[in-house]
């Protein structure tokens, strides 16, 4: 990053802020199509907030800015009815990476949703919950990190839009309260069938093969552990997640 200074962090409030055009490219040059939402999703995420009509969710977008350009941003979404947080995009412009911007992202956003829970539902947050390609190193980062359990099953990201093929990813479960070593499949399908009726806004989650796919892979499994180490691949940066 050019000149001594450091980036700056702030949250995106207002749906008439300028900054979001500039983070929503910053999001489309770093993630492949099949993994784009709309900016006018944002946008209207933003003004569902600011006309109250929501209850027991927030959508957060914190981002990081130096000299005038936006560097980094971290997008995700608390859901009060599991008390989770679901990391949307992390994304860092390339010329600032490694430098620690990625990690304050996250770590703000989490403070987000520490703060929602509280506020919301009266409790401590139960867990911080994302969705991770499996060859990104990234996921190897994470799961360094004793609290963080990278799910032993097929997950599905639902297709974003018609003639979208759903993308196979890791889902990973932070343990805020305690670390788990295994998670409960019951608990897997009630997180499953949130993330796809009130983040991806699908309304009949049953209705698609591949919902009812990561559904039979779960069946006859009382508890999901961790994808295996040494299955994950070594770290080498990706160009495009
Ligand atoms: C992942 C990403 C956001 C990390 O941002 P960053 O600012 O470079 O990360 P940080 O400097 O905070 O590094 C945090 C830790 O992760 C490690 N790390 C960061 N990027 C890594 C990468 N691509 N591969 C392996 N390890 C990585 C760092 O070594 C560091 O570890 P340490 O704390 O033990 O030193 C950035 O590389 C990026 O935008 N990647 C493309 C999009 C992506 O993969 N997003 C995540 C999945 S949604």
């Amino acid at each position: 990053m050019a000149g001594k200074s450091l980036p700056t962090y702030r949250e995106i409030v207002h749906s008439t802020d300028p900054a979001i055009r500039r983070v929503h490219d910053l999001v489309r040059r770093t993630f492949h199509s099949n993994k784009l939402i709309g900016i006018h999703e944002w946008r209207d995420s933003l003004r569902e907030q600011e006309a109250g009509l929501w209850t027991d969710i927030r959508w957060h977008l914190q981002i990081a800015e130096h000299l005038g350009r936006v560097v980094g941003v971290a997008s995700g979404m608390y859901l009060g009815n599991i008390n989770m947080g679901v990391v949307g995009y992390l994304a860092v412009s390339a010329r600032a990476r490694g430098l620690g911007v990625g990690s304050r992202l996250r770590a703000r956003l989490r403070t987000s949703f520490h703060r929602d829970a509280r506020k919301l539902v009266g409790k401590p947050l139960e867990a911080v919950i994302g969705e991770v390609r499996r060859d990104n190193p990234w996921l190897r980062a994470l799961v360094r990190n004793d609290r963080v359990l990278a799910l032993d099953f097929k997950y599905l990201q639902p297709k974003l839009r018609p003639g979208d093929k759903p993308v196979s990813l890791v889902l990973y479960y932070e343990g805020i309260a305690r670390p788990l070593r295994r998670l409960a499949s019951a608990r897997i399908r009630t997180i499953l069938y949130t993330t796809w009726r009130r983040i991806y806004r699908i309304a009949r989650p049953l209705a698609h093969a591949e919902f009812r796919r990561m559904l039979k892979d779960l069946e006859g499994r009382a508890f999901i552990g961790e994808v295996p180490l040494g299955d994950l691949p070594l770290p080498a940066r990706p160009s495009r997640s």
